[in-house]
């Protein structure tokens, strides 16, 4: 149900947060809707703790919930080392690669959790899958530069096969407009890569700003299961 898997994104993001974060570390803060539990738990640690913590965006919706939280904000001109970086995902695999950007901000997520000494996963149970697409249906999301967006889509069609979408807005006529003003374009796959390869492949395309896909990226996954456990 609902209120299970919210339950579950709650122990996940306590977790990560009690589990990594010390005084005065630099904390990437991630973007979606499991982070919000994560950031709850960071200001309720700062306020009790009397805690020194400085935190990095990944998306405009993190800024927001860093001030209204009361939190420090900071970015990677001032903090360009982080000690730790938090996220969620849409998707993990058994090898801890992950499918990222069902929200839209992959590229300033990988951009952050590449600057990070250790990038932690926070999810529920229904992200937790054996091999990619199994779990997230909707593909591998894609940030593009907007004039690129058809050679791009027909390039990656050509090469992988599978099916290539303009992500569109839904209270809005026109496509999705990025935290960078680019597109996105969801790639759905039909069988299983070498993630590494397809991501470097992707990445080479011309107009391509960032792939969804994060190989070897993640530290560790918290996952936050039906039972209460973690
Ligand atoms: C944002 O673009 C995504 O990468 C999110 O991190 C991911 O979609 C996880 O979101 P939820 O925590 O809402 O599942």
């Amino acid at each position: 149900s609902v209120t299970m898997a919210e339950e579950a994104k709650k122990r996940a993001g306590y977790a990560a947060v009690d589990n990594h974060v010390q005084n005065n570390h630099v904390v990437g803060v991630g973007s979606g809707s499991t982070i919000v539990y994560a950031v709850d738990r960071l200001a309720e640690r700062v306020r009790q703790e009397k805690l020194n913590i400085v935190c990095v965006p990944t998306s405009f919706q993190a800024r927001q919930l860093i001030l209204q939280r009361g939190l420090t904000l900071s970015d990677l001109d001032r903090h360009p080392e982080l000690d730790v970086a938090i996220d969620g995902a849409d998707e993990v695999d058994s090898a801890l690669t992950l499918i990222k950007g069902g929200g839209g901000c992959l590229t300033q997520e990988k951009i952050v959790a590449g600057c990070a000494k250790h990038f932690i996963v926070i999810a529920d149970f229904r992200k937790d899958s054996k091999s990619l697409g199994q779990q997230w249906k909707k593909g591998v999301p894609i940030e593009v530069i907007p004039m690129a967006y058809v050679p791009v889509t027909r390039t990656i069609v050509r090469r992988f096969g599978g099916e290539v979408a303009l992500r569109m807005a839904i209270s809005k006529a026109g496509p999705v407009v990025t935290d960078n003003s680019n597109f996105l374009l969801d790639w759905k796959f039909e069988k299983a890569y070498n993630w590494k390869e397809v991501n470097t492949a992707i990445k080479m395309i011309p107009g391509v700003v960032e792939t969804g896909l994060f190989v070897g990226m993640a530290e560790r996954v918290y996952f936050g299961m039906e039972d209460g456990s973690v």
